[in-house]
């Protein structure tokens, strides 16, 4: 192989690598948050670790991360909801990240405006070292009113011992927000998006809500009603049986009496039919 041939490969190396290199990875490029919510916007960034000149390798360094919101390359005097170059930022958007690898950001009480694409940017110490993923994370923003129960089956009863899970939904889902459920309008220890139930006992039968951490707006109660089945009269068919079984002993015993009695009779009577007794 000739030697230009064997630059050229190496370049060409170099610039793949370069190119795969430096990333930003959203884990989720679209979001539901219901407003006055906090959510988060999980990603991770790769920096380019250095370039070359021409002549050298010059390394690079990560000075700035910043977050925009709709706007591509979020560069320059654009307007940023974050900036780690800049001590006037609006408090609700909080950076979790750092300026290594870890780029994600957390918006509390989110607002109708917080509808929109929002978009990482990473600056070096050297443009060459400067990148925005243009995908962004783009987040819906709906109402919390339209919080609501729902259940696979859509019984409303439950069968004694029957596993029952229940949903606490949206338009959107809630992967990324804290769920919390109330039973009878108190607080259940549970948390997550569902809540199983496991298993049933008559004690929970009740009126269920769901509510976003932190939050008062509830959703619409969800009555689940435990049900009068056959696996519900377990006690009574027991209790039933416990008194007929009384009832057989005491006759049993009754019965075993009256022969005796009219064995000692017999006896009383003669000796010949003792005998027979005695079998
Ligand atoms: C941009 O983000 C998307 C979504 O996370 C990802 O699939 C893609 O690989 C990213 N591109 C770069 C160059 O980081
Ligand atoms: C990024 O930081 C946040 C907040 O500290 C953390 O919850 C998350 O797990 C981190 N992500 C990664 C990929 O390390
Ligand atoms: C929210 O953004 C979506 C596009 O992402 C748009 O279709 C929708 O109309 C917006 N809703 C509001 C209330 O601005
Ligand atoms: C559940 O709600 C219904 C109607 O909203 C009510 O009639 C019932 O008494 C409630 N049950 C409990 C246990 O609070």
């Amino acid at each position: 192989m000739a030697v230009w041939d064997k630059n050229l490969l190496w370049s060409f190396m170099f610039l793949l690598a370069g190119a795969v290199g430096v990333t930003v990875i959203y884990p989720f490029t679209s979001t539901c948050a219901v407003r006055g919510s906090t959510v988060t916007l999980p990603c991770t960034f790769t920096p380019l670790k250095s370039f070359s000149d021409g002549q050298r390798e010059v390394p690079l360094k990560i000075v700035r991360v910043r977050w925009c919101k709709n706007h591509e390359i979020c560069q320059g005097s654009t307007p940023s909801v974050y900036d780690s170059n800049s001590a006037n930022i609006n408090s609700r958007y909080q950076y979790l990240g750092d300026m290594k690898t870890n780029c994600t950001l957390q918006i509390r009480d989110v607002q109708q405006g917080d509808n929109a694409t929002f978009r990482f940017r990473m600056e070096a110490d050297h443009p060459q070292g400067h990148f925005t993923n243009k995908t962004g994370v783009t987040v819906t923003v709906v109402d919390s009113t339209k919080m609501r129960i729902i259940r696979s089956s859509d019984d409303k009863k439950f069968s004694r011992g029957e596993t029952v899970t229940l949903l606490c939904a949206s338009v959107c889902t809630f992967h990324q927000l804290e769920v919390t459920w109330l039973k009878d309008g108190h607080a259940l220890s549970e948390n997550g998006s569902s809540l199983r139930l496991s298993p049933q006992t008559a004690e929970d039968s009740g009126n269920y809500t769901c509510a976003l951490k932190n939050m008062k707006t509830l959703s619409e109660p969800y009555s689940l009603q435990a049900e009068a089945g056959a696996g519900g009269n377990l006690p009574l068919i027991a209790g039933v049986l416990f008194v007929v079984l009384l009832a057989v002993i005491a006759l049993v015993l009754f019965i075993i009496k009256r022969k005796l009695r009219a064995a000692e009779g017999q006896r009383a009577a003669g000796g010949e039919t003792e005998l027979k007794v005695s079998y």
